[in-house]
């Protein structure tokens, strides 16, 4: 029989605890010890301004939009943190650099919102976007602490001048001004990030179909400065040693989510990308090389097929009438993708690797306009397990909806004993509301690899109003979880009509923020 959420719920021991009411830590490490914490979900419908923690985790703040990065105080932590990755450089596992993407502003708590926004406004939303770069200690107690004075820390944002990789020329010019829309991303072998450029079209707009007409950004960045829309939805390369980033071509463009790096059997690099629109496609990245992305093949992927289609002027006869070169495919991907007979998915996000294998999860937010309100994650099982195959099985890993609990499944990350921990992403104006309302709050969930509760998905904690929890990344040694909390309050109509005061509290605006989450049930799940 099936069992419902309700009674499964009851099963884990359900109880809601909020952070800061309760000493989590020492209260499970005095009531079971560190290495016999039980286990206990959240309820579901948790919808609170706070970030609400499972029993025997605990989060503390780690940095704030608008906190300085810098002794002189000039750069400071970025808006609407996503992606987080991090490298840690110390034998002790006490020393590491966070990067953070930071995805795009709001004008209300910018202070920019205006019919007739000035160059200083624009400005101000520039600086505000793309990522950070932080030096980061844990102290004698075990917590993170930003070291805001450290050499190392740097910004991107969208006044850096960046190069298109390889010398390839786009619109007339070898560099972009600026990265923006930077979601998620993922990491090089050779110690490089990668920043994915998502919905870039908010900023300078995009062409009109089939014409060099420009639809303007709901920002409207072109009035103070107007470059190509082509100039961005890439995948930006950074190399935190030089604090300099280049924008590459051959991994395609558009509203990219994500790049998840493996390797193939012969060692090369492969990167997955998602595109995050209803009705767009999945691809991937084959290189030539195992230390560079100098020159592949992107594919996109058709599950009908169930094979990985060239998106290559030379491969795919379909192509040829439509485009002039192949820097051209590059640029105008997802109409190559369609052409070459790509599968429409339901918004693919995240994307992460089980470890050791050969086989990606795609989470699949929602297409509500094909009534899928909850979502799922696509299992992509490479042939030969080797991620250079031309050919695949897939399947559903698993569903959103009220059987399992969350809906809408966004970022990914494997802790070291190859858990999956997600997160979800009901949109903030549906949030709360039918037929989401029993989910409550955007929440971060663990599906066991192993034991009793093997496959199903467990809320461990709750974000703050209109918020979701993105960028969810672990320490080595999994004893840390490092997590964006983006966009809360969100949906506020006004200053005097704050839907969220999320971290300060009392009357203060909400920020985004990074966070971690600790405690004994933590390490009892990941180490
Ligand atoms: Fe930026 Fe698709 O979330
Ligand atoms: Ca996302
Ligand atoms: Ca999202």
């Amino acid at each position: 029989m099936k069992q419902s959420r309700k009674e499964f719920l009851q099963f884990l021991g359900y109880t809601g605890v909020s952070l800061g009411t309760l000493d989590l830590f020492g209260a499970l490490t005095s009531a079971f010890g560190s290495s016999a914490a039980r286990i206990r979900g959240l309820s579901s419908g948790i919808a609170k301004d706070e970030v609400v923690t499972a029993p025997g985790i605990s989060a503390q703040m780690l940095i704030s939009w608008d906190d300085p990065i810098s002794k002189d105080g000039t750069l400071k932590f970025g808006f609407n943190n996503d992606y987080t990755a991090l490298i840690e450089h110390s034998s002790k596992g006490n020393r590491a650099f966070l990067w953070v993407n930071h995805e795009y502003p709001s004008t209300l708590f910018l202070g920019t919102r205006s019919k007739s926004k000035s160059m200083q406004d624009i400005e101000k939303e520039m600086k505000s976007v793309g990522g950070s770069f932080i030096e980061i200690k844990k102290n004698k107690k075990g917590q993170w602490k930003v070291l805001k004075n450290s050499l190392a820390n740097f910004r991107m944002d969208g006044l850096s001048k960046i190069p298109f990789a390889y010398g390839q020329k786009i619109e007339g010019v070898d560099y972009a001004i600026g990265t923006f829309a930077n979601c998620a991303g993922g990491q090089t072998p050779w110690g490089t990030i990668l920043t994915c450029e998502e919905n870039y079209h908010d900023y300078y707009g995009e062409r009109k179909e089939g014409s060099r007409e420009i639809l303007p950004g709901d920002l409207g960045w072109a009035s103070k400065e107007s470059y190509p829309p082509e100039h961005y939805g890439w995948v930006v390369e950074v190399d935190p040693k030089t604090k300099a980033g280049v924008k590459h071509i051959s991994l395609g463009r558009f509203a990219h989510e994500s790049a998840t790096v493996t390797r193939a059997k012969n060692g090369n690099v492969v990167v997955y990308s998602g595109d995050d629109k209803a009705g767009e496609c999945l691809y991937k990245f084959v290189s030539n090389h195992p230390d560079s992305f100098e020159s592949g093949t992107l594919y996109v992927a058709s599950l009908a097929q169930k094979k990985w289609i060239p998106l290559d002027l030379s491969k795919t006869k379909a192509l040829g009438p439509h485009f002039k070169n192949q820097t051209d495919i590059y640029t105008y991907t997802r109409k190559a993708a369609h052409l070459a007979g790509g599968t429409a998915l339901d918004r693919p996000e995240d994307i992460e690797i089980i470890p050791g294998t050969a086989q990606v999860l795609i989470a699949l937010t929602n297409n509500t306009k094909k009534n899928n309100y909850f979502g799922s994650i696509l299992k992509v099982m490479e042939d030969g397990d080797d991620a250079a195959s031309l050919s695949f099985t897939h399947d559903t890993f698993i569903a959103g909806g009220e059987a399992t609990g969350f809906a809408c499944p966004d970022n990914l990350a494997f802790d070291p004993k190859g858990n999956l921990w997600f997160t979800t992403d009901i949109s903030g104006s549906k949030m709360n509301k039918e037929p989401y309302a029993s989910f409550g709050n955007n929440g971060l969930f663990v599906v066991m690899k192993e034991g009793e509760h093997k496959g199903k998905a467990i809320q461990m904690a709750s974000a703050p109003f209109d918020a979701e929890f993105t960028g969810p990344t672990f320490t080595k040694d999994g004893k840390t979880l490092f997590l964006s909390v983006q966009h809360p309050g969100e949906n506020s109509k006004s200053l005097s009509e704050l839907t969220s005061h999320w971290p300060e509290g009392g009357n203060a605006i909400p920020k985004p923020s990074v966070i971690t989450l600790q405690g004994p049930v933590l390490e009892a799940i990941t180490s």
